[in-house]
């Protein structure tokens, strides 16, 4: 599985990058817009370029085109491949024209994710354009019918039936059930907030048995620690 951390928060990024398996970063125009919001005084390159530093040229960034038509998609994509690099992978919305931009970038030779994925017959026509990945929005799914998961299955089933390179990069997570059904579905990769990362992590059970360890050991050995002289 591949995690990957939703945010524009070089914050978020660098808390990531340390205490979990991170395999990169992905942004939007909305993520950007709410960093903006929040205050940051840095501008969108510089708010690029920092989190490329943090992350290093190896781990995966994501960022979107703001364009419509497949040229300026284009465009926009060999900008953020010249100032940003390393391991980049454009982001564009599924569509005709964000199609017809997807391949193009496939031939030179720039990364694309294909976003705003929602049913698997738009998955499977993104990978065929050459989509390296695809980004179905699980929670927004689940807030209209439910059945986000069942959508990643079906993504996951149908780019193995066609035996595409394609991977499906589940996003939009509210909870860890979610991250886990997308999981057990054999999706490659998850991208989510911070927050849920610490949430796959943490169970109250799991605090309980180290409060229980940590006061057992005090009754016998108190403040010594296994590198205490005196052990
Ligand atoms: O990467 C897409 C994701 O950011 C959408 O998430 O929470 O806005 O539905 P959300």
């Amino acid at each position: 599985m591949l995690y990957l951390l939703d945010s524009g928060s070089p914050g978020d990024v660098r808390y990531c990058k340390e205490y979990y398996p991170l395999a990169g970063v992905t942004t939007n125009p909305s993520i950007i817009a709410k960093e903006m919001r929040a205050g940051e005084k840095r501008g969108f390159w510089q708010l690029l370029e920092e989190i490329r530093g943090i992350i290093g040229p190896k781990k995966m960034l994501h960022v979107q085109s703001v364009q419509k038509q497949a040229e300026g998609i284009v465009e926009e994509a060999r900008l953020l491949e010249s100032r940003i690099g390393g391991a980049l992978y454009v982001k564009i919305p599924v569509g005709a024209e964000g199609l017809k931009a997807a391949m193009k970038l496939k031939g030179l030779g720039i990364g694309v994710t294909m976003t705003a994925v929602f049913t698997p017959a738009q998955a499977l026509m993104a990978a065929e354009a050459g989509a390296d990945f695809v980004a179905p929005y699980v929670n927004r799914l689940d807030n209209v019918a439910g059945g986000g998961c069942g959508v990643v299955e079906e993504i996951v089933r149908v780019l193995e039936l066609h035996k595409s390179g394609c991977k499906c990069l589940a996003a939009s997570f509210k909870n860890t059930w979610q991250v886990h059904n997308c999981a057990m579905s054999g999706c490659q990769s998850v991208t989510m907030s911070a927050d849920i990362f610490r949430a796959v992590l943490g169970h109250p059970l799991t605090d309980a048995a180290v409060e229980g360890f940590d006061r057992d050991w005090k009754s016998v050995f108190g403040e010594r620690t296994i590198l205490s002289e005196d052990l």
